[in-house]
């Protein structure tokens, strides 16, 4: 009973492999300004991919410890969700914790699931620099570590990090603005601000760096003009990457730099803090005009503000297919290999291989890094057709796939 519940498992999730796999390959916008090494995989390994993907693995008694940041923002449920069935579905077990955004707990959580004596830890840290001492042990005790979606740092407890390039998250944004207001026009002046993400997670300087060094020479040309001056990553961090953070520092901007003058370009680390932004324009703004607001994520909140003409675009990052990508690392250090790029050709999407830019602070980590693609309201279908986002009834709005 428990292979036939299995194999049914299996042939569902291979569905939505096809259905999300085939598009982010073919669609998705490249971008890895920091590659070293990369390896794109092509249709035909995926087959073999996927098939390995859902293999079921006789009798383990191995145990994944997951760690994911928080329930309250959005995106971590989901690939908590598809993390824990895809290593479920081949017949591991799995320790699923959430710590509320709080690098404290997140500390005991992780401490818990090593005294568990997890086989392996996959963890997407709350904050990059928190978890020096519990990895020590997870060291010791031979535990591997692999970060998911955000680098930790600090610690050599760590070898593989699994994320999409979030450099290009960033560049694509900064893009996007240049061709949409045509920035190339030197005619063009329009007055921009920056919002990044929480100062404690290493994404949040990628994505900001990405952005900035792309819109930086239209800012020394005169084209762009951030009034508040703030132009640094520390001057605009959003503390714990929330909503109310992002309104109330909007707020303050907004308020006190443009009174008489329109604010033009909102970009914004992610949707969470792009929907601050929109939340500040509507209690503070008075200049009349729709400022265009960049995000990250595709949270539904903000697909539907895409609909109404409240936000412009997301960089969507289907983390379904990150969590395939992790699953496959993880599997094959579970079976005692050392994954580096020959990896690649087991990927049921794009991914980069990358061993020589992400250092944290100890070390190189061997990095796994997907593709990034640009959404606005002309292509909502591509995230119709990943099978994680469903249209309503009036084919307005999404929603996420029941
Ligand atoms: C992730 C983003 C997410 C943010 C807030 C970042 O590390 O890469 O996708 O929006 O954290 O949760």
């Amino acid at each position: 009973m428990k292979k036939l519940i299995s194999s049914m498992l299996a042939i569902a999730v291979l569905g939505s492999f096809t259905a999300c796999g085939s598009e982010s390959s073919s669609e998705s916008s490249s971008g890895s300004a920091q590659s070293e090494t990369n390896g794109v995989i092509n249709d035909d390994t995926k087959a073999t991919a996927e098939e390995k993907m859902t293999e079921h693995i006789e009798d383990t008694d191995k145990t994944i410890g997951i760690a994911m940041p928080a329930q309250e923002l959005e995106r971590w449920n989901k690939d908590g969700e598809y993390l824990k069935n895809r290593f479920e579905t081949v017949g591991y077990s799995v320790e699923l914790v959430y710590s509320n955004n709080d690098p404290d707990q997140q500390k005991e959580d992780v401490q818990a699931l090593i005294d568990k004596d997890v086989d392996l830890l996959l963890i997407a840290a709350v904050k990059g620099n928190t978890l020096v001492e519990p990895l020590e042990q997870a060291k010791e005790k031979d535990i591997p570590v692999v970060a998911y979606d955000r680098l930790i740092m600090d610690t050599d407890a760590l070898t593989y990090y699994i994320s999409f390039d979030n450099y290009a998250v960033g560049k694509l944004q900064g893009e996007y603005v240049i061709k949409t207001l045509n920035l190339n026009n030197p005619e063009n002046k329009y007055n921009i601000e920056f919002v990044a993400g929480d100062a404690g997670d290493n994404n949040a300087l990628y994505v900001f760096n990405g952005a900035y060094n792309t819109l930086k020479p239209y800012i020394d040309k005169g084209v762009l003009t951030v009034r508040s001056g703030k132009t640094a990553f520390e001057d605009v961090v959003t503390t714990g990457w929330t909503t109310e953070n992002a309104k109330a520092n909007m707020e303050a901007t907004l308020s006190t730099y443009y009174i008489d003058q329109p604010l033009e370009i909102a970009l914004c680390a992610n949707d969470s803090t792009a929907l601050g932004v929109t939340q500040a324009l509507e209690s503070t703004y008075t200049q009349g005009n729709q400022p265009l607001i960049i995000g990250q994520d595709g949270d539904i909140e903000n697909l539907k503000n895409i609909v109404d003409g409240k936000q412009e675009m997301t960089v969507y990052k289907n983390v379904n297919d990150e969590a395939s990508v992790a699953f496959v690392v993880c599997k094959s250090i579970l079976a005692g290999n050392t994954p580096a790029a020959s990896l690649l050709g087991d990927m049921p999407v794009e991914v980069n291989y990358d061993s020589g830019s992400y250092n944290n602070g100890k070390k190189y980590i061997m990095s796994y890094l997907l593709v990034p693609t640009v959404i606005t309201k002309d292509n909502l279908q591509y995230l119709a057709d990943t099978g994680i986002y469903q249209w309503d009834e009036e084919h307005k709005y999404l929603d996420f796939a029941k």
